[in-house]
């Protein structure tokens, strides 16, 4: 059967290899409606983030005999679920692959940002060892707030209790799991006591601009945001306005709503046409990364195996396991 791998980079073409009864092809071209005609005469499409797998891509790859669409990635809501399960496109998923991945990366956030580690390194390297400008605060005693207490919610907890701070976890379905790991409270709750907000839930019509002016308003002066999720939990003008205001202290991000035109791909050469982007990148109490969260060795080899068990469980017909949304 064959497999064609869409926005393939060096790593993946690394690690996606080695899948028995699947022939591999790999384009660098993301998948869109442009470049959708690139799948004719494939079994299956493999996935990322970025890709777009809409209506009119899901219909053009329908047309020319496409079965399936493997998401390498967790999230999936760049598929168009309902246009998928109407056209019979079967449609898989890694659901869990490292959630310490994303969680260490969020902690690396918390901890860039507080103890100002870039602009330090920067001084040093210059022979400048003053340190007005990089005054922290302890972590111990200070309250986390966890929005989303699934995998990556819960291995975040651990971390942050283990620098002693109290954490809170606003969960609409909470489990057993975080529930000896943090308090759950109120959203209402959270937004006021915590210190530090880290999102880990996932985009839904419901998220959707979750952090907004009014939730900013409602968060602690100076609260320290984090978002290793979905760019578009944040609404990311209220942001720059809570930035500029002071109501937000610290900005961590690895990713950003408008991110699918800028991240992945070394645009160094050019002209940045994100308006809303460059302002986030003057503020010295903000630090991006460009998606980067997953980007573990353990998660790309984990990825791979489930992708492969995934293609496999399609190639004899049953599509039941946990990693397939739309049954074949
Ligand atoms: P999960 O499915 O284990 O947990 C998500 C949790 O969010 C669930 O407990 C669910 O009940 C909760 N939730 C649902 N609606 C909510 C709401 N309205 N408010 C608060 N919580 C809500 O997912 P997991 O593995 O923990 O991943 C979380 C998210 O992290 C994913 O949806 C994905 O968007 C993001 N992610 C980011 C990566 C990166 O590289 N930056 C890599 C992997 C995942």
């Amino acid at each position: 059967m064959r497999l064609a791998v869409f926005n393939a980079k060096g790593y993946d073409r690394l690690y996606l290899d080695h899948f028995a009864d699947w022939q591999l092809t790999f384009f660098d071209a993301h998948l869109n409606e442009q470049s959708a005609p690139l799948a004719a005469g494939f079994d299956a499409v493999c996935c990322f983030v970025n890709d777009v797998v809409n209506v009119a891509v899901l219909e053009q790859l329908s047309e020319r005999g496409v079965g399936l669409v493997a998401m390498r990635c967790a999230g999936f809501n760049n598929v168009d679920i309902a246009a998928a399960r109407r056209l019979g496109i079967a449609v898989c998923r890694v659901p869990e692959y490292s959630p310490y991945a994303v969680a260490e990366h969020a902690a690396a956030l918390v901890l860039d940002l507080n103890r100002h580690i870039r602009r330090a390194y920067a001084r040093v390297r210059e022979q400048d060892y003053s340190l007005d400008g990089l005054l922290g605060f302890d972590l111990h005693g200070k309250t986390a707030g966890i929005i989303g207490g699934g995998k990556i919610g819960q291995a975040f907890a651990r971390i942050m209790n283990g620098f002693g701070c109290r954490t809170l976890v606003y969960d609409p379905a909470p489990s057993a799991a975080m529930a000896v790991l943090a308090e759950a409270v109120s959203i209402e709750r959270l937004w006021a006591e915590s210190d530090i907000v880290s999102l880990h839930c996932p985009l839904l019509e419901a998220t959707h601009h979750l952090v907004n002016a009014d939730t900013l308003a409602q968060m602690k002066p100076g609260v320290m945001l984090i978002n290793t999720s979905r760019g578009g939990l944040i609404d990311t003008r209220a942001v720059i306005a809570a930035l500029k205001s002071g109501r937000i202290g610290y900005l961590g991000l690895d990713v950003y709503e408008e991110e699918a035109d800028l991240f992945f791909n070394d645009l160094s050469d050019g002209i940045l046409q994100d308006d809303v982007f460059a302002r986030l990148l003057t503020f010295p109490n903000v630090v991006i990364t460009g998606h980067q969260a997953f980007f573990t060795r353990e998660a790309l080899a984990e990825i791979a195996r489930v992708t492969r068990q995934n293609l496999q469980a399609y190639a004899r017909g049953d599509c039941s396991g946990s990693g397939f949304i739309v049954g074949c």
